[in-house]
């Protein structure tokens, strides 16, 4: 039992004292709690099928669309840097009603996964992202039937499109279109093709958030009718997105994923306090652009912000982030 010097029992100031854990750089790095790696870093690319040249993303500053020729070339350049893994996202030269190119083994995603994996072996983990937004003439996640985004028959798709990315070589396959049942679509026609060791990572609660909007400039998937929230969740529910949570590990989901991330940090904390199961959290393009637009007008310092923002993320319980500043953190982690 402790007492202070009148020999009464003391738990507080002033024989406690804070500050004393703060005194310097060196005892303040010690006792550090939570620590960003590179290793925790998921860094998203964007593969433009038919491009000549990188292209700029006016609401997304230096981020770029690459051409499959420029593939190698940055996911080298991510390897250096000591980040494991990359999340693929494809545009596509055609959009059809059926997205049939989301499913073509040799659409852009496939050939993308093909090239990275001839070329660094299993020395990265590839992602893809599957959905079918990019890839319709409408822009949703799903098919539409009469006007409406049909689910059970977009959960066919849905699989047909993560078979194709496995078969293809990716590691884990990341459903994002928000569909009951996909998780469990996907799953079962993986195994039935054998690939029962491609990972399934769900986009469990995804809400439905303004903060996609740079997203959709960069993917050309923004919908042309209505909008996403017959499928996305509704941000104000936390109980219906533990719910969403749940759905996706009973369907056999092998990471959850929490998105967007910075207001949703009481989300990715419920879900480690209900799941062993890895948590990622996605630090959307809306995040990005808010940062970005502020450092730019010399309004907030983007170094010190990311950090914050993503050492929260990591704090709050998420064990891996996919993020768009994958790049720069890892270069600000090296600089230590
Ligand atoms: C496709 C998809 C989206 C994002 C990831 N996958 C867009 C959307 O649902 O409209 C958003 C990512 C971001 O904003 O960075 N379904
Ligand atoms: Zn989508």
């Amino acid at each position: 039992m402790k007492r202070n010097k009148r020999g009464r029992i003391s738990n507080a100031f002033p024989d406690v004292r804070l500050r004393r854990l703060r005194t310097s750089a060196a005892i303040r790095d010690l006792l550090q709690e939570t620590r960003l790696s590179p290793s925790d870093l998921i860094a998203p690319i964007f593969v433009q099928e038919g491009l000549k040249r990188p292209q700029k993303i006016g609401s997304m500053p230096d981020i770029q669309r690459l051409p499959l020729a420029g593939l190698v070339k940055e996911v080298e350049f991510i390897l250096k840097l000591g980040i494991k893994a990359v999340i693929l996202f494809g545009l596509p030269s055609n959009k059809d009603d059926q997205a049939s190119s989301a499913y073509d083994s040799k659409g852009i995603v496939q050939k993308s996964v093909e090239t990275v994996r001839k070329q660094f072996g299993d020395k990265i983990a590839i992602i893809t992202d599957v959905c079918l937004c990019q890839y319709t003439l409408h822009g949703h996640c799903g098919l539409v039937t009469n006007k409406k985004v049909d689910n059970d028959r977009s959960i066919a798709t849905l699989a047909q499109v993560a078979v194709s990315h496995a078969r293809a070589g990716a590691d884990i396959v990341a459903p994002s279109a928000m569909m009951d049942g996909q998780v469990q679509a996907i799953r079962e026609s993986l195994d039935d093709s054998g690939l029962t060791d491609t990972a399934i990572m769900g986009y469990s609660a995804k809400q439905a958030s303004p903060l996609y909007a740079p997203f959709r400039d960069a993917a050309h998937s923004t919908p042309g009718f209505g909008d996403r929230r017959t499928y996305q969740m509704p941000y104000a529910n936390a109980r219906e997105a533990m719910r969403e949570v749940e759905t996706d590990i009973e369907e056999g989901v092998d990471i959850v994923m929490i998105k967007p991330a910075i207001p949703y940090l009481d989300l990715i904390y419920k879900t480690r306090r209900a799941t062993k199961l890895p948590i990622c959290a996605y630090s959307v393009s809306g995040e990005y652009a808010l940062i970005k637009a502020a450092a730019l007008n010399g309004w907030a310092d983007e170094d010190a912000v990311t950090t914050e923002f993503l050492t929260s993320i990591k704090r709050a319980g998420a064990d891996i982030i996919i993020t768009y500043q994958a790049k720069k953190m890892a270069q600000l982690l090296a600089k230590r």
